[in-house]
């Protein structure tokens, strides 16, 4: 595989396990505030991200290519509400899907049609990722900070199940 492509592949390893380092962080906070469902559903979160690293380790091992990993940052540990949090978590999640842009435009660049292939489910998920922040945005727009409503949608994100994850075939 072209050079500058399998190290930015495993520069995405690496913001992958920021990724659930972060929610983790969330995670916290959520459990700090006695927010339960909140913290199961960051919780969750975090090992999704987990197999978003290892579905592209497993990629690149795939490929007969090098694993490198990285230091993984610290993530912030503080923040100010409920809201705070998922505004972050879009702002985050928008990053994350410039770096698959930029990887898939990448793949085809060097014409690594396999690659780019591969890197179509991460373009999707994207799509999804972004869309669950906004979609608990939208809610908390509705409930401000009424405890209630808080409350409804802590129970709600109680919920949230972890998919099963086939990495071959996801
Ligand atoms: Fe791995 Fe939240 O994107």
């Amino acid at each position: 595989m072209d050079k500058a492509l399998v190290k930015e592949l495993n520069n995405q390893i690496t913001k992958e396990f920021y990724s659930s380092y972060l929610y983790l962080s969330m995670a916290a906070y959520f459990n700090s505030e006695t927010l339960d469902g909140f913290a199961h559903w960051m919780r969750i979160q975090a090992q999704e991200e987990l197999t978003h690293g290892m579905k592209i380790f497993d990629y690149l091992t795939e490929r007969g290519e090098t694993i490198t990993l990285s230091q993984i940052d610290k993530p912030p540990v503080s923040f100010s509400s409920v809201e705070d949090v998922f505004k972050k978590s879009l702002a985050h999640e928008k990053t994350v899907t410039e770096s698959i842009n930029n990887l898939y435009n990448l793949s085809n660049r060097v014409n690594d049609n396999a690659c780019s292939i591969f890197l179509q489910w991460f373009i999707n998920e994207q799509v999804e990722e972004e869309k669950n922040a906004n979609d608990i945005l939208g809610k908390l727009k509705y409930v401000k900070s009424e405890p209630a409503g808080i409350l409804l949608l802590d129970k709600d994100l109680s919920q949230r199940i972890l998919p099963v994850f086939d990495q071959k075939k996801q």
